[in-house]
């Protein structure tokens, strides 16, 4: 049995008052850690098209990828995790992580999910987990999961893109990411933000030639609006679960409209996926 699940039930059989919601947490639990199902024959030809296929010059190959509610949210409330994907839909996401060299959030995402950010997708290869932490404000220790997943050698180790400064004063920080096969990658730029651009030139120049956008929302918002002025996305493939997540749930929604081309829906058990070039 897996040592964290073996853990949690220990600590449910010491603690009376957590048995009432047992059950509920341990479907949790098993949801997040347990082994992927099949991935559905029909969402390989269904995605083929849609994914990297040789050199993009000098920019890598951009997938955006998320799973959201019928009311376009992708988190129940800010900086929770929120299961959304049927386990059909989770397998397609680590089919797709095995077809991308990155794989890349926001610091947002880093600190609300603890995400591991690897591929395990039978006999697919892990792609670099790549966070935008322009302040370096990410809260990686050694029990963070991409860290132990990357020390495990289940994963690869990340690189963190900051802006010029910003790591000076967290060396323990620094450390613990070079020591999992990470790098923290300082860019010079003006203001908070980093440009997409220069995110992505600087991941072709360090050989990315594929990259797998995760999220969160502010980073998905903020690519969808730049896709007016630069031709940044390739490809969207989103999954939609039927479940409405309200008024506190975190949104996916560009300032403005953004047309999609291409699109292609494919139809899951309970989920659906639709996919499209931009
Ligand atoms: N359903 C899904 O598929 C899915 C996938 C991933 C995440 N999520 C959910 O999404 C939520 C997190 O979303 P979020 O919007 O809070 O966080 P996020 O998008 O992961 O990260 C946002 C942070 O990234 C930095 N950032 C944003 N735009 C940037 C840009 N253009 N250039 C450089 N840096 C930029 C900013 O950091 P600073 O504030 O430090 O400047 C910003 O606060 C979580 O609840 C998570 O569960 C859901």
């Amino acid at each position: 049995m897996h040592v964290e699940i073996k853990s949690y039930l220990l600590r449910l059989i010491s603690s009376p008052a957590a048995i009432c919601h047992s059950r509920f947490a341990l479907v949790c639990v098993y949801s997040t850690m347990s082994a992927l199902v099949p991935l559905v024959e029909s969402l390989v030809p269904f995605l083929d098209r849609y994914l990297p296929s040789g050199v993009n010059g000098d920019r890598p190959f951009v997938t955006l990828t998320y799973a959201a509610s019928l009311d376009s949210r992708i988190a129940a409330v800010k900086g929770q995790q929120t299961v959304i994907s049927h386990g059909e839909t989770k397998t397609m996401t680590h089919y797709l992580r095995s077809k991308h060299d990155g794989i890349l959030v926001g610091v947002g995402t880093v600190v609300a999910d603890d995400p591991g950010l690897n591929c395990r997708y039978k006999g697919g290869l892990s792609p670099r987990p790549i966070i935008v932490d322009p302040t370096f404000r990410c809260n990686l220790s050694g029990e963070s999961r991409v860290i132990k997943t990357a020390v495990a050698q289940q994963g690869l180790g990340p690189w963190v893109l900051t802006t010029k400064g910003a790591s000076l004063r967290h060396p323990d920080k620094v450390s613990i990411i070079e020591q999992s096969g990470g790098r923290v990658i300082e860019m010079e730029v003006t203001g908070n933000l980093i440009p997409w651009h220069t995110v992505f030139s600087c991941l072709r120049e360090n050989s990315i030639k594929s990259v797998m956008v995760e999220g969160g929302a502010a980073i998905i918002n903020s690519l969808l609006d730049s896709t007016k002025t630069e031709s940044l996305v390739d490809s969207v493939i989103v999954t939609i679960g039927p479940v409405f997540l309200g008024h506190n749930g975190v949104e996916v929604s560009p300032s403005s409209r953004v047309d999609l081309k291409e699109v292609t829906w494919w139809q899951g058990t309970r989920d659906s996926v639709v996919a499209a070039k931009i």
